[in-house]
């Protein structure tokens, strides 16, 4: 109950603007790096120094104006130099919807090309996030095009939750997308989706299981040495049970440390983002940056009502 009213609230204006307040800021602070790229390449910085490597997320979705996709567009290019000329051990993740997926598909894919082409040319690995179920077909459409011209270097999300997802997979690696494999963030009707953690939990296991065995089978499935491209398998998830599961499956099939990686979230468990590092597995920790946090954050909340409490402390301290 709680979690689907936050997840509406993600998507109210006037929430929003309510929200939008110096404590809600403060406690979003925990899951953002800061306004600024500069605040997100410190946090890359000092996760690098812990020896993890990351994506970065300009936040930002559902634009309503084309002129919006154009400057998320430009930052995504800024964002793409600033880290292949740091040297830095991170990719970029984006969002279509950023880039105009719900105004013009033509011009978000056009969008999604002119970041793609310039990263490919700087040697850099793009992750599409994926959003609500009504966006996975034209998103996987698009990157689905952009590698038939010879943009190899987007990977893409599949989600646990979503029914679908088990014959996604199967075309996607056939296909050679790099997967992240995620249980699914947003709210999804019984239609679509398993509604109890438990299914969602059993899915994503086999989900997980499916990736690591053509991961083991195909020679070129490991990631970049620089923490630049990740491997074919991508396991997100802060679950110790989901962790503990892939575990032993990669040992089961062999499949070296080396061969998948684990991604968390900024500000979450960097206990297990350290442990998982310092078992030798490539381990990623997404850092999202920029002022349009709200929608992240209210998700952030949902997943963990406990969170609430967090932003309460913070509203009290005002
Ligand atoms: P689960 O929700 O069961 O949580 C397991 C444990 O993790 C909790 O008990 C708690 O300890 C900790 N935890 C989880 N969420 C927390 C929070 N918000 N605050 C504090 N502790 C928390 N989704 C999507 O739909 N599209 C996408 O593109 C992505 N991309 C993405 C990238 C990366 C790197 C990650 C890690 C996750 C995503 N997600 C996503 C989000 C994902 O779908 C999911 O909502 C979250 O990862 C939370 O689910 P868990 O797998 O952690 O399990």
């Amino acid at each position: 109950m709680l979690r689907s009213a936050l997840l509406r609230l993600s998507r109210s204006q006037s929430a929003r603007r309510l929200a939008e307040s110096a404590a809600a800021r403060r406690a979003a602070r925990r899951f953002v790096a800061g306004p600024r790229l500069a605040d997100a390449l410190g946090a890359v910085h000092q996760l690098r120094q812990k020896g993890l490597f990351t994506t970065l997320d300009h936040l930002g979705e559902n634009v309503t104006r084309l002129e919006d996709a154009e400057v998320a567009t430009q930052a995504y290019l800024s964002l793409v130099e600033a880290l292949a000329h740091g040297g830095l051990p991170s990719n970029a993740s984006l969002k279509l919807t950023q880039l105009g997926l719900r105004l013009d598909r033509q011009a978000c894919a056009s969008h999604l090309r002119r970041i793609a082409q310039r990263a490919a040319e700087l040697h850099m690995f793009l992750r599409v996030d994926m959003e609500d179920s009504s966006a996975v077909d034209p998103t996987l459409e698009i990157c689905r095009a952009l590698r038939a011209e010879g943009l190899a270097n987007l990977g893409v999300v599949i989600q646990a939750y979503l029914y679908r997802s088990q014959a996604d997979i199967d075309l996607l690696l056939r296909e050679g997308f790099r997967i992240r494999l995620v249980k699914g963030a947003y709210q999804e009707a019984e239609p679509v989706a398993f509604q109890s953690k438990s299914q969602v939990d059993a899915n994503f296991d086999t989900l997980a299981w499916q990736i690591l065995q053509h991961a083991q089978r195909v020679p070129d499935s490991w990631g970049s040495k620089d923490g630049r491209v990740p491997p074919i398998a991508a396991i997100a998830t802060h679950d110790e049970l989901r962790i503990t599961q892939v575990e032993r499956h990669a040992h089961q099939l062999r499949l070296p440390p080396a061969g998948l990686e684990f991604q968390m979230l900024y500000g979450i468990r960097p206990d297990l983002q350290l442990a998982l590092a310092s078992k030798g597995y490539p381990t990623r920790v997404y850092v999202p940056y920029g002022t349009e946090w709200f929608p992240y954050f209210m998700r952030r909340l949902a997943e963990r009502p406990a969170n609430l409490g967090f932003l309460l402390r913070n509203v009290a301290r005002l």
